[in-house]
């Protein structure tokens, strides 16, 4: 029996695409769900510190992901915003795939 705790399941693993980033809704928030190119997964949040745009309609390289406002870029594994106009970090979340499910762990807040 998997110990879930308060893990939180998103989607199937395999419905996110390897170099690729999914939204998923929970409640009033949206989180990018990330994948890597050797199957790691990362989740952070998925509205831009910037301005208002989803970063989930990004576009992907390596594990950078580049807004679709403004081309900002930001490190998906640790939220670090890298070039402007971002300069605020995303805000990131632990996240696990277990049984071809992938979970995350919300904070209280
Ligand atoms: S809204 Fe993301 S870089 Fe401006």
């Amino acid at each position: 029996m998997p110990d879930n705790g308060d893990w939180i399941e998103t989607c199937k693993a395999q419905d996110v695409g390897r170099e690729d980033v999914k939204r998923w809704d929970h409640g009033d928030r949206s989180f990018a769900i990330f994948r890597t190119a050797d199957d790691r997964y990362y989740v952070t949040d998925d509205i831009c510190t910037h301005e208002y745009a989803h970063i989930s309609d990004g576009f992907v390289e390596g594990t950078t992901v580049e807004c679709p406002r403004h081309a900002g870029c930001f490190d998906f594994r640790t939220g670090e915003a890298l070039n402007p106009p971002v300069c605020v970090n995303l805000r990131t979340f632990p996240a696990k795939v277990e049984d071809g499910l992938v979970y995350i762990r919300l904070a209280d807040d």
